[in-house]
């Protein structure tokens, strides 16, 4: 297989949204409102990481990343996700691939870090883990990890941005 990894182009956006919530369709952790999320990011300008995998001139993945504020006032932290493969293309190392090129492109933007919620044996490959002390209110502390490229990791309240509730 040959995969390439971009950045979005205004043509992508319908797809996006479409990969989007057809990956989240049967997740077992989702609020099926993923799509909103990346829209509503986009229309805020809060995607400082929007990145599709291409097959063959067609999408297969995508990845977003956008800014988190920290209690502490901690400043340089993003959150990762949503994340999305198409069903029919997961296991395929499609993720892993958004997940690396997300991670370098951010370490590029001279990102102190990065958090993420979901899944440990699946995040903790990439370098996230959960740290006490770093808190996402209302999740599991196990499910909320992350990853510092320079920085110490800081303790406190992540809080990702407002456009995580749309639900329309
Ligand atoms: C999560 C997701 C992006 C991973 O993409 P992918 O292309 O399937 O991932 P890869 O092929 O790179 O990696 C597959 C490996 O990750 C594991 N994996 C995938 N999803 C996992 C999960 N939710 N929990 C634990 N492991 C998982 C697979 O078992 C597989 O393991 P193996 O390499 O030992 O066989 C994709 O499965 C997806 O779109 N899922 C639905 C949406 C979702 O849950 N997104 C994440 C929450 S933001």
């Amino acid at each position: 297989m040959t995969i390439t990894i971009r950045h979005e182009k205004p043509a992508d956006i319908d797809t996006i949204a479409r990969l989007t919530k057809a990956a989240f369709e049967n997740a077992e952790h989702s609020s099926h409102t993923e799509h909103f999320i990346v829209d509503a990011l986009r229309r805020a300008n809060q995607l400082s990481v929007s990145s599709v995998a291409l097959e063959n001139a067609a999408i297969v993945g995508h990845v977003a990343i956008s800014p988190v504020t920290l209690s502490s006032g901690a400043t340089g932290w993003y959150g990762l996700g949503p994340i999305s493969v198409w069903p029919e293309h997961q296991g395929r190392g499609i993720g892993s691939m958004l997940m690396n090129a997300a991670l370098t492109d951010l370490q590029r933007l001279g990102a102190a870090g990065c958090v993420v919620l979901g899944e440990p044996g699946y995040y903790g490959r990439f370098g996230f883990k959960a740290h006490p002390g770093l808190e996402l209110p209302g999740v599991p502390a196990e499910y909320f990890q992350a990853t510092a490229f320079a920085s110490e990791l800081p303790v406190g309240i992540v809080k990702y941005h407002e456009a995580f509730d749309a639900s329309e």
